[in-house]
């Protein structure tokens, strides 16, 4: 009787310990591989780390303004029309396997205002992407996207990231972005103010022609595409002028390949990427390192401009390039942090990219961005107000790398 107790009493005694131990081993397994941290948790330790940023996110790194230099005061940049094939074909000539824009090119202003006034000599529909685009030929046969402008600056888009109709002003600031950052990877682009009924009807295709009409006097298009429809036209003004962006057309193919980080685009619905913290690590078997690290360069610009909705991304040669960046700026009172999760939820970062970002800390990015042409017309104070907080949660989100685990940064 007493033996059989003092068996039992053993086994309850080894049942004990065998818990006691794989509850100590887990405590010792790195955490990494068990911690699921929600996204919510992530915003929260992120606006943390904000609030103690160290000293060198705060001050200017760098001062100079050479980069841009030729792509100041376009205004006063001349071309002649006898030039312009040469002009297109050193602007073609910048297409290459990881670039598609000269920065330090002195021909660069010269450029963008070319494309902002040479004669149009052809217009046709664009029945790439789903909103409404113009594919025009330049004088010397240079062909550029015209994307109209739908909203003022100062329109506030509520709902989703992804919400409302392409801002051409997101283009621009893209644009220009790129040039801040080094990162020539963004097709030139530019304002253009064009006359639907002088400059395009008379040299539109017919398919584009049937897409436009007259209302009130006034000359408008409806285009084709999966969002066109004819309650829904862009029209002239009542100078019987239209607005856009006009973008270098690249004309090279590119793979399109769907975004790991792409949104489900169903409310309620979440994607796999929004759901554990460690999805990351099961990219890294899918992916180089190097288009990893392409992924989170593009989410960093598209978290400075606030485009939620790249679901694709664009392989030129073997390099992410940034096309289409026209669903930015459309809230400057919300900060969608998911945008930025390839860089907290990797902890990787480019060391180029880190001292691109470091050259722009201390209000720089403003100062820089305010030196741009025309920029008055597409950025309002606040939207750069909330650049320069989105520039600082980006050093958050670096830091708050640090303290989960140590960030890698990356020649
Ligand atoms: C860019 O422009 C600079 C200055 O003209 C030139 O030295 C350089 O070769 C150009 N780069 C490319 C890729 O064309
Ligand atoms: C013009 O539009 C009509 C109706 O939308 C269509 O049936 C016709 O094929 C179009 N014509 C051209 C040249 O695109
Ligand atoms: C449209 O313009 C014509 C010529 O400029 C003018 O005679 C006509 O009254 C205008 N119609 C409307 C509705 O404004
Ligand atoms: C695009 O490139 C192809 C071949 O590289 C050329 O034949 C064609 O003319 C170009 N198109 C335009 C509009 O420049
Ligand atoms: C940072 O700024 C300095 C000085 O303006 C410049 O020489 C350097 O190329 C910049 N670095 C990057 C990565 O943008």
């Amino acid at each position: 009787m007493l033996r059989k107790k003092y068996i039992l009493f053993i086994v309850f005694l080894v049942i004990v310990i065998f818990f006691f131990t794989i509850n100590c081993l887990l405590k010792f397994l790195p955490q990494t591989d068990i911690e699921i941290i929600h996204k919510e948790e992530v915003a929260d330790l992120i606006y943390k780390e904000l609030e103690h940023l160290p000293d060198v996110y705060k001050y200017p790194q760098a001062q100079g303004n050479h980069i841009y230099e030729s792509i100041r005061n376009i205004g006063n940049q001349q071309f002649h029309a006898g030039t312009l094939r040469s002009l297109w074909k050193e602007s073609n000539s910048w297409i290459l396997s990881n670039t598609i824009t000269n920065i330090s090119s002195p021909n660069l202003g010269r450029i963008l205002k070319a494309l902002s006034t040479a004669r149009i000599t052809s217009a046709d529909i664009d029945t790439r992407g789903t909103q409404l685009k113009l594919l025009l030929t330049l004088t010397g046969d240079q062909q550029i996207v015209f994307k109209p402008k739908w909203y003022n600056k100062e329109k506030i888009i509520e709902g989703p990231v992804y919400a409302g109709k392409d801002r051409y002003q997101s283009e621009i600031i893209g644009f220009y972005l790129s040039i801040l950052l080094q990162k020539p990877l963004v097709p030139m682009s530019a304002e253009r103010i064009l006359s639907l009924k002088y400059d395009i009807l008379p040299v539109a295709t017919k398919r584009l022609l049937n897409t436009s009409f007259d209302r009130n006097n006034r000359t408008c298009i409806y285009g084709k595409c999966f969002y066109c429809k004819k309650e829904d036209p862009i029209c002239d003004d009542e100078n019987d002028k239209l607005t856009g962006a006009v973008i270098f057309n690249i004309n090279k193919s590119f793979k399109s390949y769907r975004s790991p980080w792409q949104r489900t685009y169903k409310k309620g619905k979440q994607a796999e990427w929004e759901e554990s913290n460690n999805y990351c690590q099961s990219l890294q078997t899918k992916l180089t390192k190097n288009r990893l690290l392409d992924l989170i360069d593009t989410s960093i610009f598209d978290f400075l401009i606030q485009n939620g909705d790249r679901h694709h991304y664009e392989i030129l040669s073997d390099k992410v390039i940034w096309v289409d960046n026209g669903k930015g700026l459309g809230n400057p009172y919300i900060q969608f942090i998911d945008i930025l999760a390839p860089l907290y939820q990797c902890c990787m970062i480019r060391d180029k990219m880190f001292k691109s970002l470091l050259n722009l800390s201390g209000g720089q990015l403003s100062r820089k961005l305010k030196l741009m042409p025309q920029i008055d017309n597409f950025l309002t104070s606040e939207h750069l107000k909330s650049m320069e907080e989105r520039l600082m949660l980006i050093f958050a989100a670096i830091e708050y790398c640090k303290t989960k685990i140590k960030i890698k940064s990356i020649n």
